[in-house]
């Protein structure tokens, strides 16, 4: 077991506390965020992106992520490990279950899966099976082609009432953790107060439990030149990696990130 567990970040909900989560694809950086102080690292399919090239995370497979979270687990000491299943691994619930258990018996100590309330069954049946579960809302990459791009989610009253329904209902199939992504920041303040567990955003303004950040934009690193509003660069006036990790830590726990500029409005 982690020093980090979904306890651990239960109860910095209750206290109020900020999480703090970074995506992590190998050991050597698993280590520098374990002496950060990340609380989460996420093994996210963004590693299609940013590590293999692909102009989107669907290219991604099962045995990738399998391999990228048994690195990062080799690296980790203190972090929980979340790791994302690859498009398409959980479409069905034999799939959900299959593919989740890889992705634990790799290292990982929990699952994110990508969608809405039709989760729910699968969230039910890998919960029962003692894999927790995050469900990731708003912008999900994955569905990028039927949303039409990457575009905030939640603007208008009809789809801001879903999402917030859909919230509750993956809290009561037994999802452990909510991810909300480029959803404006009042309406990921509501889901945030109206769910006991915690929820971390990711352009989704400060007022979610905790943050995550995807590694090489806040290391200010980009393969497109394509830097999207909600990420701050961490190098900017730090002397190296470590330094730029810790004031990821730093600025999050004390919500100076986001700043109001990093979020959206409906
Ligand atoms: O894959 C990933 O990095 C993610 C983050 C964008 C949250 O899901």
């Amino acid at each position: 077991m982690p020093a980090i567990t979904l306890t651990t970040l239960q109860s910095l909900k209750q206290k109020g506390e900020k999480i703090t989560m970074l995506t992590c694809y190998d050991a050597t950086f698993a280590h520098a965020c374990n002496q950060a102080g990340v609380e989460v690292l996420l093994v996210g399919d963004s590693l299609g992106m940013v590590l293999q090239g692909h102009d989107s995370t669907l290219p991604v497979t099962t045995a990738e992520m399998a391999y990228h979270v048994a690195c990062v687990k080799r690296g980790n000491q203190d972090a929980l490990i979340l790791a994302d299943m690859a498009f398409m691994a959980n479409a069905t619930l034999e799939q959900s279950l299959n593919n989740s258990a890889l992705l634990m018996k790799a290292g990982a100590h929990m699952v994110k899966v990508e969608g809405a309330v039709w989760l729910a069954e699968s969230i039910r049946a890998m919960t029962e099976r003692g894999i927790p579960v995050c469900a990731h809302m708003g912008l999900t990459p994955q569905t990028v082609n039927v949303l039409g791009g990457y575009k905030v989610q939640g603007r208008n009253e009809n789809q801001a009432r879903q999402m917030r329904a859909d919230a509750i209902a993956l809290e009561q199939a037994g999802a452990a953790m909510l991810l909300l992504e480029c959803v404006p920041s009042e309406l990921a303040a509501e889901i945030t107060h109206a769910v006991k567990i915690p929820v971390i955003g990711i352009g989704a303004g400060s007022d979610t439990d905790g943050q995550v950040l995807v590694l090489h934009d806040m290391l200010g690193l980009s393969l497109t030149g394509r830097v999207p509003k909600f990420v701050k660069n961490f190098m900017t006036g730090q002397p190296d990696i470590q330094s730029a990790l810790s004031a990821y830590v730093t600025e999050v726990k004390a919500v100076s990130f986001p700043a109001t500029e990093h979020g959206f409005s409906a």
